[in-house]
């Protein structure tokens, strides 16, 4: 999941491609790098750790040249060290490459160049194997330098390779050139006047251009300070469309906010507003979806529904298998993508794949989508990024208009998603059995939803208070049943990932079965219990836990609280709705729990140690 820019024009590249860089960081940050080329050669900057490393050794030993590659980078191969910080470079040090993805078959590349002898490599990245193969390739071609010798050069050696690239290219005998070249892993060539962009998200360069060509797998890029050409390496001539992206402009900024995690925690009730606008249809009491791309008969012959995602948006998944269930009185059942892709499951011609992805790129998620096509099935997307790879390679799908989600941990797509699958259950139910009267009690409750995610959000400063308080557990449980259980899943997904703790989630159930072994003073329990009809199991877990001293954290239903004081340690109350939107109410308070948990904590909140944004590689 690293982040990848490039630049060719007429203006200093380095400051281009800082702001680019800066602007990918939800991407990877634990290292980054930058070459240009300044009529000389090649000046490299590399180093460990932010963007902001890399400007400030840039601002000390200024850098020169209006032709330059960037990188920051999510390890993969190698440690997380300066050698192994991007760009690489070929035996000849003049061609640098920056890399996002997986090549699998680089231990036999590099062992060809061994064998031919004079390749010594600096780091244990793929990519400088595949920077010394291409430079090989460019060297045995002999001749004078040209962009033609280049080109073939590139175009060999990724003939010859196995896995998944984005790849920008420069090399200092062609200055006039800048090469893309992508597959598995998002590219996107950025079209300006007299100079022109590459990057793995054009966010990257979304304030110079918004008009972009994205790459296709095999295609490759000649780009040009005044032209370009696209073509792909295996099919035919590369077709290729202009399409305006939106400046990400103010989403993209953190504005009162101490963090883009709690700014995207207080934009949920427009978010959840906007994954419903246009959706809704009083005179029908439905849903409108018309992106899915398929007749009124073609959803009524819908015998099963697949659901298959990764991290949050597998737990909004599993919410949705509930509401699938419940409502459509469909199957539904829910497999992490990274599992779905190698089972053989049994598929029937009208079983339905949905693919849930907030980036769009996650390449699991990906990999599943495509061994569905491959199938047969009718696969749809529910995807933020417009155009996205998976919004794009989907048969069709369901786009949830949230805005950029730029901290890593998912919070608004997450409630974005249940609200499309309810939408999605909704209307599957109305083509089936559900009366008139039901779709318009499901709508009204649908249409409360932003002003009680309002509310919800008024609960921050009680949450602050009980994250301060219980910062320091050894470790946390969250427990969830039914529509909830997942819930319990995210809430402890969400601890986990911004403060580190080792916090876990189960299905209320559970708990007598082992996890109660862990309970202790020191070691809260976070229950999710609204006035459901399994208020009373989830009661009877509570008095479990308070039997052994462990502190409990109720998240309840306003007005239906009074046989939780006195018991639960915490009490924070949502508002009432339809049992299976709970959900969308419930992970609110859970949320801010994680967010403040990881302030106190001093925790990085937006980049936390380890993770990126959108797991491009498997
Ligand atoms: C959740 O907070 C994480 N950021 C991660 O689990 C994420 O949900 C997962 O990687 C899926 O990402 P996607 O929705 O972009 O496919």
């Amino acid at each position: 999941m690293c982040g990848i820019v490039g630049y060719i024009g007429r203006a200093p590249a380095a400051p281009i491609l800082l702001d680019g860089l800066a602007r990918l960081e939800y991407r990877g940050y634990d290292s980054a790098g930058l070459a240009t080329l300044n009529g000389h050669g090649l000046e490299i900057r590399k180093s460990v750790g932010r963007i902001d490393q890399l400007a400030a050794l840039v601002g000390r030993e200024e850098v020169h040249g209006d032709l330059g590659i960037s990188h920051t980078r999510w390890a993969t191969h190698g440690a997380v060290t300066n050698d192994n910080a991007h760009p690489h470079f070929d035996q000849s040090g003049k061609l640098a490459v920056v890399h996002n993805g997986v090549i699998e078959n680089y231990q036999q590349l590099r062992a060809e160049l061994l064998e031919r002898g004079g390749h010594t490599f600096r780091s244990q990245t793929d990519t400088e194997i595949l920077a010394h193969t291409i430079g090989q390739a460019y060297d045995d071609a002999g001749g004078p330098p040209s962009k033609a010798r280049l080109v073939e050069a590139v175009r060999a050696t990724l003939a010859r390779t196995r896995g998944a690239y984005g790849l920008a290219i420069i090399h200092a005998d062609v200055p006039e050139v800048m090469i893309g070249a992508k597959r598995g892993s998002p590219l996107a060539v950025g079209l300006g006047k007299g100079e022109n962009f590459l990057a793995s998200d054009p966010s990257a360069f979304a304030r110079h251009t918004r008009e972009v060509v994205y790459l296709k797998d095999s295609d490759m890029a000649v780009i040009e300070r005044g032209c370009f050409d696209i073509t792909s390496l295996t099919g035919p001539p590369g077709r290729y469309e202009v399409t305006e992206v939106e400046d990400p402009g103010a989403a993209a900024q953190k504005g009162d906010f101490a963090h883009f995690m709690l700014k995207e925690i207080f934009e949920q009730p427009g978010t959840v507003r906007d994954a419903m606008r246009g959706r809704l249809s009083h005179e029908e009491a439905t849903a409108r979806l018309g992106g899915l791309n398929m007749t009124p008969q073609e959803l009524r012959d819908v015998d099963r529904v697949i659901l298959t995602a990764c991290g949050s948006a597998c737990h909004a998944g599993m919410v949705g298998e509930y509401i699938l269930e419940g409502l459509a009185r469909v199957p539904a059942e829910v497999d992490y993508a990274h599992e779905f892709r190698l089972r053989n499951m049994p598929l029937n011609k009208d079983t339905l794949i949905l693919a849930i992805s907030q980036s769009g790129e996650t390449a699991d998620t990906l990999a599943a989508l495509r061994e569905g096509i491959r199938r047969g099935q009718r696969v749809r997307g529910i995807c933020n990024n417009v155009a996205s790879t998976i919004a794009r390679e989907s048969g069709g799908g369901v786009y949830m208009h949230a805005g950029p989600e730029i901290g890593v941990a998912a919070t608004k797509s997450f409630t974005s998603q249940v609200v499309i699958l309810s939408l999605l259950s909704l209307l599957l139910g109305r083509i089936r059995h559900l009366s008139v009267s039901e779709g318009q009690n499901i709508l009204k409750a649908l249409e409360a939803l932003p002003d009680q995610v309002e509310r919800c959000l008024e609960l921050n400063d009680q949450v602050k208070r009980i994250a301060e308080k219980y910062a320091h557990a050894e470790g946390m449980l969250f427990l969830g049943r039914q529509h909830n259980y997942p819930v319990a899943l995210e809430g402890a997904l969400k601890m986990k990932e911004i403060s580190y703790i080792n916090a876990n989630g189960a299905p209320s159930g559970e708990l007598k079965h082992g996890i109660i072994a862990m309970i202790r003073p020191e070691f809260p329990t976070v229950v999710i219990a609204p006035d459901d009809v399994v208020f009373d199991k989830n009661m009877n877990n509570i008095e479990q836990v308070k039997a052994r001293k462990g502190p409990v954290i109720a998240v309840a239903t306003e007005g239906a609280t009074d046989s939780l004081k006195g018991i639960a340690d915490e009490l924070i109350a949502v508002p009432r709705t339809l049992e299976f939107l709970t959900p969308i109410l419930t992970v609110i308070p859970l949320q801010l729990l994680a967010y403040h948990t990881a302030v106190t904590l001093g925790c990085d909140v937006d980049k936390p140690r380890n993770l990126a944004k959108s797991v491009t590689v498997e």
